[in-house]
């Protein structure tokens, strides 16, 4: 029998004639999940292999315990030397994500695919910033001297003095934009591109809820959907309150002593950067036609989303979904131009030095970071 999709280790068969509508429809969907379980796993597997491989000369911050930022500590490797359709980057400045978190934790589950009982070495760092210093042989969209900026593939490597990949996750690097800017758009700027606008076309007068709003994504976010004219709520920790408000939510909500699944309103988006509800629970907090992405969260709930969201769109019109999010450059350039429009601005919290990564991170975990956490790896 043909080989179609794998799908969690189960094969499937490619559409049968007659039936190609079905398949057509189950292969996009499921295509869509093995895409978002990829990304949440951290995988191309390509990129954790290339990162095993450095030789030696030059630094990275590297970790071989899950648990805090203690465990970090540099390691002398050999600079990478790109393949043939790579650039080598000399790394101006890296930036942490939530899923920089969750690697460094452990948690959740996704984050050990391939690395279950122990990270493999794995360097954090989910996008940057930097110089061309050498391209592969069939690069022919950058050149060396070339400043660029772009997520990581599979979310990590970006700790380091230089980097090696391909250009197709990379963007030059507007003039007007700083290293340390730039380093803070590409992951969280598309998660808030693909959520406000791609995914749910947000528009002037509706009710937007962001949970997880003063993290990385939901800084973007926030700024992005005030922009488009709605009015936000933001949820985070007490920590953060005040911020949210200074990125222009109107009201805000400390997830630790308020339920907004429970507080009798209801929004036209919800976007969950951190999903810990059941779907149900949050089709309740829609208006009619509303729709809830949850971008991040427990594996259970990611599963539970999978399974319910048809029945769900069925059964009320409402749809209750997981936001994928592909890495792309192409979002990364949209969003920038609301940064250079002067629409948003990238909220950054704090600039570290290389050699305080761990604290850089300690700062994340102990949910103080407000917005973006910055790491300056050499200067640009
Ligand atoms: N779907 C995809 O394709 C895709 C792609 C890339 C990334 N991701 C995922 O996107 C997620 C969000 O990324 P991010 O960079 O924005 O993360 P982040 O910077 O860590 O922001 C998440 C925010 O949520 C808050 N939070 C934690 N628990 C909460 C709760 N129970 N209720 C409300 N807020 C809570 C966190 O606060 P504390 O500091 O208190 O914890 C933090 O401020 C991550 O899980 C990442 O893996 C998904």
């Amino acid at each position: 029998m043909q080989i179609g999709h794998v799908f969690l280790g189960l094969s499937l068969p490619e559409p049968v004639e007659g039936k190609k509508p079905y398949f057509d429809k189950l292969s996009a969907r499921l295509q869509a999940k093995v895409l978002l379980l990829k990304n949440l796993c951290g995988l191309p597997i390509h990129n954790i292999i290339n990162q095993s491989t450095y030789t030696m000369g030059m630094d990275v911050f590297t970790f071989n315990k899950y648990g805090s930022a203690d465990n970090l500590y540099i390691k002398k490797v050999e600079k990478p030397t790109p393949a043939a359709d790579q650039l080598l980057i000399k790394v101006i400045a890296t930036s942490f994500n939530g899923s920089d978190k969750e690697m460094l934790r452990g948690s959740p589950l996704y984050a050990r695919i391939g690395g279950f009982i122990r990270p493999k070495s794995w360097v954090l760092g989910s996008d940057i910033a930097g110089v061309v210093e050498a391209t592969g042989p069939t690069v022919t969209h950058f050149k060396v001297g070339d400043e660029v900026y772009g997520e990581m593939a599979g979310y990590r490597g970006g700790l380091a003095e230089y980097v090696c990949i391909k250009g197709d996750l990379l963007a030059k690097k507007p003039a007007d934009l700083s290293f340390i800017d730039a380093a803070a758009m590409p992951q969280a700027g598309t998660i808030a591109y693909r959520g406000i606008i791609t995914e749910a076309d947000v528009q002037a007068g509706q009710n937007v809820l962001i949970n997880g709003a003063g993290g990385a994504g939901g800084s973007f976010a926030i700024q992005l959907a005030k922009h488009l004219g709605a009015t936000v709520t933001g949820v985070d920790n007490e920590h953060k309150l005040d911020f949210m408000t200074s990125m222009g939510a109107d009201s805000i909500i400390d997830y630790k002593k308020e339920d907004f699944a429970q507080n009798g309103q209801q929004y036209d988006l919800i976007l969950d950067l951190f999903g810990t509800r059941a779907p149900k629970t949050v089709a309740a907090s829609l208006a009619a036609d509303g729709t809830y992405l949850a971008v991040g969260g427990p594996v259970r709930r990611i599963l539970q989303l999978f399974m319910q969201e048809q029945r769900i769109q069925k059964s009320s019109g409402k749809r209750v979904s997981m936001l994928t999010v592909p890495q792309n450059h192409e979002d990364v350039v949209a969003m920038t131009q609301f940064v250079l429009d002067g629409h948003i601005k990238p909220a950054i919290d704090r600039v570290f030095e290389f050699n305080e990564a761990p604290q850089a991170l300690g700062r994340m975990l102990d949910g103080l970071a407000l917005g973006k956490i910055v790491v300056k790896v050499s200067d640009g």
